[in-house]
């Protein structure tokens, strides 16, 4: 799905209303192929969710509260639905929010209807301003290292750090951008890179293990990246491999920057070491594009995200505003309503 008049550099959509089903832009066969799935019913939606071909914590919920439309124009039980469709992933929080948020409005099928369209037209406003505000905290000439993919694929449109990248390179910001490649799905190298591509934004693909290496070099001045979950104390889960990356920045005097919408912050978590973490089949470490990969025989652990204490990071950006240094404090001063 291509939409050249979006904005510049924001080609691409990967969730779509069509009036009677949902259409996803199917992630899995990406860069190669895109191929799309019909969802006409809450399950297919569910299946899609848990199957990856949607992914990336605003998109799963804008397809979950259109996974609850079809729930009511089938006649579905719409509490069961609701259920299936919370338990397709446990660690984006995007996904119960955005369920629990359909549950609060009449069970008919167009109020549902323009419940799940608010909620993607308020995702788009919520990127672009976060591309904003976080492009303005990069200075002219910077270098950035992305993770994972946060882009239009991920989200209603323009992504949340990758939304910053877009601003940043239409500003003049950032003249750099260099994706990890994150195993072992290779979000940055399939999606990420191939997204960029589209938009025309110049990127190099980097090795996940070449992060450190790269930060030494001085090359860039910011990693950013986005969120699944952010606790009350602004502790981040994300993509796995990014507390490294947090951990690295620090050590090299790179700046760390979240970007992500109030949809991805849970105030009833106090801190990151209550998160669900998603363990997800071995296979996918073992094996690539049907190939295996590993010796017969082997085992792996296979969790797809981790925790970035929030003392690593810089600044979290979000469409209310900057979160400077994130604490339970300034967190609460901006999410917590008086
Ligand atoms: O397993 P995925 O591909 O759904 O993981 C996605 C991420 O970790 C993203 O960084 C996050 O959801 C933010 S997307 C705007």
């Amino acid at each position: 799905m291509t939409h050249p008049a979006a904005a510049p550099h924001d080609s691409v959509r990967a969730v779509e209303w069509r009036g009677d089903h949902l259409c996803l832009l199917d992630q899995r066969r990406l860069p190669h192929e895109e191929a799309f799935i019909e969802c006409r019913d809450s399950d297919e939606v569910a299946r899609a969710i848990a199957d990856l071909a949607v992914r990336g914590a605003p998109a799963i919920g804008i397809a979950a509260a259109w996974g609850m439309v079809l729930a009511a124009r089938n006649g579905e039980d719409l509490a069961a639905a609701s259920a299936r469709l919370r338990g397709a992933r446990p660690t984006a929080v995007n996904l119960m929010w955005a369920l629990d948020r359909m549950r609060g409005v009449a069970a008919d099928a167009a109020a549902l209807e323009r419940e799940a369209q608010a909620i993607q037209d308020e995702d788009l406003a919520a990127n672009r301003r976060m591309g904003e505000l976080g492009a303005a905290l990069i200075g002219p000439g910077s270098g950035v290292l992305t993770h994972c993919n946060t882009g239009s694929l991920a989200t209603a449109g323009y992504g949340t750090a990758l939304g910053v990248i877009r601003a940043g390179v239409s500003a003049g910001r950032i003249t750099r951008v260099f994706a990890g490649e994150t195993r072992p799905w290779l979000q940055g190298a399939r999606l990420t890179m191939w997204e960029l591509q589209r938009d025309a934004i110049a990127a190099t693909l980097v090795a996940d293990s070449a992060a450190a290496h790269l930060m030494r070099s001085g090359a860039v001045q910011w990693v950013v990246v986005g969120a699944d979950r952010i606790a009350a104390n602004g502790d981040t889960a994300n993509k796995i491999g990014t507390s490294q990356l947090a951990i690295v920045a620090r050590h090299y005097g790179v700046r760390f920057m979240v970007v992500a919408p109030a949809s991805t912050i849970d105030m009833a978590m106090p801190a990151g070491d209550g998160i669900e973490i998603e363990l997800r089949a071995a296979d996918e470490l073992l094996a690539f594009g049907g190939q295996r990969t590993a010796v017969a025989g082997a085992e792996a652990w296979n969790p797809v995200f981790d925790v970035t204490p929030a003392t690593l990071i810089d600044a979290l950006v979000t469409e209310r505003g900057v979160v400077e240094r994130p604490d339970t404090g300034r967190m609460a001063a901006l999410f917590v309503a008086p």
